[in-house]
């Protein structure tokens, strides 16, 4: 059972608090901050609730002499309604959160224990880093085959099983995915574990050339084959003669490369633009889309025998939102990586900055992600990561451990609900502008007063 150091100056509170705690916690009892510190000094506290005001001492004081300790307890800060300055100057100071006065014990016992929950995400957070350290070290000295590709969950176990089993092959490999998912990280991987050692890796960007441009780029040209070529010059098939030629966006090429493309796939053969002697090129193709190519097969748009070709093997990269396992394992590495490039220490996320981290969509899916790190990495000058660390567009986005927060997920029978709704954008605004009414009322657009109504409003309909 958890210890928990219940400090309040008065007795009743303390008794009430006692009575309602001690089944699920192994309570000591203080009334002011000398006792508290007795407490806190001879006995290992796992959990702190202090109330702000006792008597001639402070809360802020028993939070400071807990949070100074080798293992701090998990702390939470009791205060007068409407103080919320003071709460949120408690959690700047490392309390975990704050419940206001009067107290519902249920809440209370219930933030209680999601505290000592979040504690030990905390704990598992920091180990994962640890390991991940380590993981980072023995990858510098090898930044190769499957150590690239970072991923645990079950879709991205499937994708490296595949690799695995088709890297060694001469086989044409199609990769799928939305934008920012890793398919160029998935085609080096191909190349590392090819067996083709030591051979050139040549990518071409499809997208970033005009069609002329494109067909010369790939096949090169031969003097004189069209204004302004005035040398010979050795297309990417043939640089890549031995390797692996990688086609990022597929889908964006003309109909006339698309032909000599699957002419030079099937035949093994390519044409310099401007000759007509085929050369012979030994060259593994692997080619990258975020767009659907069955759909602009479908739509006339790409050729369905250049297709096939392209998709002896596919391999699809499931978008980031549909596995949050991997979120924490790409955010503790990317936390090394640009600490490392920055000669920062490494720092670990918060419990609500990894929350939050979870809880978003990442529409940019890894690359997002990486950035979002890095972000956090270079604006930090605390010992953690937390939420205000993390670019703004993530700042905003709903749940997270406080009670606030609660009020902030809708349930689903409250989807169409308009005053639901209305408390709780009120909530996101207080949160955005950490409980300042008057801010949070210009946020909204309505005058301080309506904001007060509205909030007692809610306060009455819950009673
Ligand atoms: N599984 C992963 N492990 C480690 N890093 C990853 C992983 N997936 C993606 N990344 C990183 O995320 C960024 C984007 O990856 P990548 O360029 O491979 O995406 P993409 O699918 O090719 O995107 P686009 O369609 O926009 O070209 C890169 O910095 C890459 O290193
Ligand atoms: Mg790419």
């Amino acid at each position: 059972m958890k210890t928990l150091l219940i400090v309040d100056d008065e007795k009743p509170t303390r008794d009430a608090l006692r009575m309602a705690l001690e089944e699920s916690f192994d309570c000591y009892i203080a009334a002011d901050l000398e006792q508290a510190t007795q407490v806190l000094k001879n006995e290992n506290v796992d959990l702190l609730l202090t109330d702000l005001r006792l008597g001639s001492d402070s809360g802020m004081d028993v939070l400071d002499t807990a949070l100074q300790l080798p293992t701090p307890p998990v702390s939470l800060m009791m205060t007068a309604y409407g103080s919320v300055d003071t709460a949120v100057e408690a959690m700047r100071r490392g309390a975990f959160h704050f419940v206001t006065k009067p107290l519902n014990l249920d809440e209370v016992e219930l933030l209680l224990k999601r505290a000592v929950r979040s504690r030990s995400l905390e704990t598992e957070n920091k180990q994962l880093l640890a390991e991940n350290t380590s993981l980072k070290e023995s990858k510098a000295r090898s930044n190769h085959g499957l150590d690239r590709l970072i991923g645990k969950s079950p879709q991205m176990e499937k994708v490296a099983a595949k690799i695995t089993q088709i890297a060694p092959t001469r086989a044409t490999v199609l990769i799928e995915g939305e934008s920012g998912t890793g398919k160029e990280v998935v085609a080096h991987t191909l190349h590392d574990l090819s067996g083709r050692p030591g051979e050139k890796f040549v990518a071409v960007n499809c997208a970033a050339l005009s069609p002329q441009l494109l067909e010369s780029e790939l096949f090169g040209h031969e003097k004189g084959a069209f204004t302004g070529a005035t040398q010979r010059r050795i297309g990417r098939f043939e640089q890549a003669n031995g390797g692996t030629l990688f086609l990022d966006e597929i889908g964006e090429i003309d109909q006339a490369t698309q032909v000599k493309l699957l002419r030079a796939l099937s035949e093994r053969t390519i044409e310099r633009v401007g000759s007509n002697s085929p050369v012979k090129v030994d060259v593994r193709v692997i080619a990258a889309t975020n767009r659907s190519l069955a759909q602009m097969v479908e739509s006339g748009d790409f050729r369905e025998d250049l297709y096939f070709r392209l998709n002896v093997l596919g391999i699809h990269m499931p978008p980031l939102r549909s596995r949050k396992e991997d979120i924490v394992l790409l955010s503790n590495a990317f936390l090394v990586e640009f600490a490392q490039e920055n000669n920062r220490p490494v720092k670990p996320l918060t419990e609500a900055a990894t929350s939050h981290l979870l809880t978003y969509a990442w529409p940019g899916n890894v690359r997002e992600l990486r950035t979002a790190i890095e972000h956090a990495v270079v604006m930090s000058n605390q010992d953690q990561l937390d939420i205000h660390h993390l670019p703004e567009f993530l700042s905003s986005p709903l749940p997270s451990t406080s009670t606030q927060s609660d009020k902030n997920t809708l349930a689903p029978e409250d989807e169409f609900n308009l005053s639901a709704l209305e408390q709780r954008t009120i909530q996101r605004a207080l949160q955005a502008t950490n409980g300042n009414r008057t801010k949070a009322a210009e946020l909204l657009g309505i005058s301080r007063r309506t904001l007060q109504r509205k909030l007692r409003d809610d306060s009455t309909s819950e009673n």
